[in-house]
């Protein structure tokens, strides 16, 4: 069965103070798209309208948004339990949209037929006849990846959201029996179109939160240069540089003002349906990761869950 998404559009948080968040995701690498005094919607070099809102309010995170993949599928997801009706989506890019809650009373936005913009000028690496060889500033945002999503009742939300979203699982964590496991990867199914390892990465947590939203940048250099310009500018470091050998993913993990925990990610491996499905022995593959041992503050993270106001 093919996936209802191709992948995601945006996260969608909540915090007090919408200029913070803005020069946060400046010097993460993104750029504005649209800010009112209750919105912050920042978008990336890709052609897509935004890659992120904020909301004014407490901090958290009000919604995760995936890309429907055929508008027509509007009217199947509608009809699902929890599902709201197809609303017209009032911010740039328009479109329309379902929206779900989960399990845990978080909701998920269903996106179709969003507006796309011209894509920014891609980052020049010739060196010009009076240049120098260094690259200085904030990454280059591309796209949104995925999230990791933590919960206590991990095994009912693995396949809530399997059914749901119409994920195949990638790669399961466990520690000591098979049966005890405390996290799987799942991914996007769309054939044998290529996809990342993984749209979402639910792992056993104390309490319901979002662990972190994982953006792509444009290149490895991106990670690199990023972090010289994000420590430049103060900003909260959670762990990396480092390399995940599940995914071959390199990542470098950053705190926003308001305990959202943001990820620069790339990855050259993909995936099709065909892909072999594995479990691991937590330790066996994690074991292999590049870079120091996680924080236990990146352990215990979970952004607290918004509800959605309207
Ligand atoms: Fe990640």
């Amino acid at each position: 069965m093919t996936s209802a998404i191709q992948g995601m559009t945006h996260v969608r948080l909540s915090a007090p103070d919408l200029g913070r968040m803005q020069a946060f995701l400046e010097d993460f690498g993104m750029a504005l798209a649209h800010r009112d005094e209750k919105r912050l919607y920042m978008r990336g070099v890709g052609d897509s309208p935004f890659l992120h809102v904020t909301e004014l309010g407490e901090p958290g995170v009000v919604s995760f948004g995936y890309q429907l993949r055929d508008p027509s599928l509007l009217d199947e997801v509608a009809k699902l339990p929890g599902a709201q009706g197809i609303e017209s989506i009032d911010a740039p890019g328009g479109g329309k949209r379902v929206r779900i809650v989960d399990p845990n009373g978080f909701t998920l936005e269903f996106m179709a037929e969003q507006e796309r913009v011209p894509t920014l000028q891609p980052r020049v690496v010739v060196r010009g006849a009076d240049g120098e060889s260094r690259v200085l500033g904030a990454a280059r945002v591309v796209r949104i990846a995925h999230t990791a999503y933590a919960t206590p009742n991990l095994a009912d939300m693995i396949d809530w959201y399997q059914r749901t979203l119409g994920l195949l699982p990638t790669d399961e964590l466990f520690v000591g029996s098979r049966d005890n496991v405390i996290g799987r990867f799942s991914r996007v199914d769309l054939g044998d179109e290529l996809v990342d390892h993984h749209v979402i990465f639910l792992l056993r947590g104390a309490r319901a939160g979002m662990h972190h939203v994982s953006y792509q940048v444009e290149g490895v250099d991106d990670i690199f240069f990023g972090f010289d310009h994000m420590t430049r500018q103060s900003h909260d470091h959670v762990r990396g540089i480092g390399r995940h050998a599940l995914g071959s993913q390199i990542f470098n993990y950053w705190m926003s003002p308001f305990e959202q925990m943001h990820e620069h990610w790339i990855s050259h491996e993909k995936m099709n349906a065909q892909s072999r499905f594995n479990d691991i022995q937590i330790g066996e593959g994690m074991s292999y990761d590049t870079g120091e041992r996680p924080p236990e503050r990146f352990v215990k993270q979970a952004t607290p869950i918004v509800a959605w106001r309207n």
